[in-house]
């Protein structure tokens, strides 16, 4: 069976003080949630001391993006070394990333790449925009985005990875996909791929996470899905209690 996994995505989101602040408030409520992944993605600046007040606990850390070089002059960037220091996930291909810095299927798949290269395990996000949905898209893009994130790596590396489905029209939206539709995506558009590429084996164990507008009132739905995992939480994340609240939905679905 594959082990639940909720993950907090802060984005934008905590100076270090803010992020010290959270992490405090939220330690003891997650590390009582047993039987679940949980992992913390704090923007870069916070994720050193993160990763110190997480030492010698199970919660593990994430960074929300980086770059696929090994270093060089890429002003502004974060390397894959960088990162690795003190992560062990890194999201990539988040549509906010697609949306507004230029993130293509190309670059998703150069970053996937560096990251397993530096064990760093990969958080690949994919989803379609409402008009792609409106216009019956979403299969294709799905499809598309599997593919060119993934194409190429063993089985094996891809079965250790972790997806999410992120319908970029639930994302921050407070309407979130119903479970059912989520689970559709997951299984007919997500696994379907991911069979077709690596095979039945491998797809079944990819975890894949839901995101888009998950609070504690649904999460327990999502959860209750049998091709989702978990999720992947943006504004739930920034509040101790509703993190906390959706960890604990997750160890209850166990
Ligand atoms: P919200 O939970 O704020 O909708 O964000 C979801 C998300 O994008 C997580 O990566």
């Amino acid at each position: 069976m594959r082990k639940p996994f909720v993950a907090g995505n802060w984005k934008m989101h905590k100076t270090v003080e803010e992020a010290r602040l959270l992490v405090a408030e939220m330690l003891a409520g997650l590390q009582a949630v047993a039987g679940v992944e949980k992992v913390l993605c704090p923007p870069f600046p916070a994720l050193l001391p993160v990763a110190a007040m997480l030492m010698g606990t199970e919660i593990g850390l994430g960074a929300q993006n980086m770059h696929w070089e090994e270093e060089g002059a890429f002003t502004g960037e974060v390397s894959p070394r960088m990162v690795a220091e003190f992560a062990r996930y890194v999201i990539l291909g988040h549509s906010e990333r697609r949306a507004y810095f230029g993130e293509t299927d190309e670059t998703v798949h150069r970053k996937v790449a560096a990251a397993l290269k530096h064990d760093l395990v990969p958080i690949v996000c994919v989803g379609e925009t409402l008009a792609e949905r409106e216009a019956g898209a979403t299969e294709a893009v799905i499809t598309r985005q599997v593919r060119g994130a993934l194409a190429g790596f063993p089985p094996e590396t891809v079965a250790a990875m972790v997806l999410a489905y992120e319908p970029v029209w639930a994302i921050g939206t407070g309407k979130a996909a119903t479970p059912e539709e989520a689970n559709r995506v997951v299984k007919d558009h997500i696994r379907a791929t991911l069979a077709e590429m690596f095979g039945a084996e491998a797809a079944q164990a990819v975890r894949v996470l839901y995101g888009g507008s998950v609070k504690p009132h649904n999460a327990a739905d999502f959860f209750a899905q049998p091709d989702i995992d978990g999720a992947l939480v943006g504004g739930a994340s920034l509040k101790a209690a509703s993190f906390v609240a959706i960890a604990e939905a997750a160890a209850a679905g166990l």
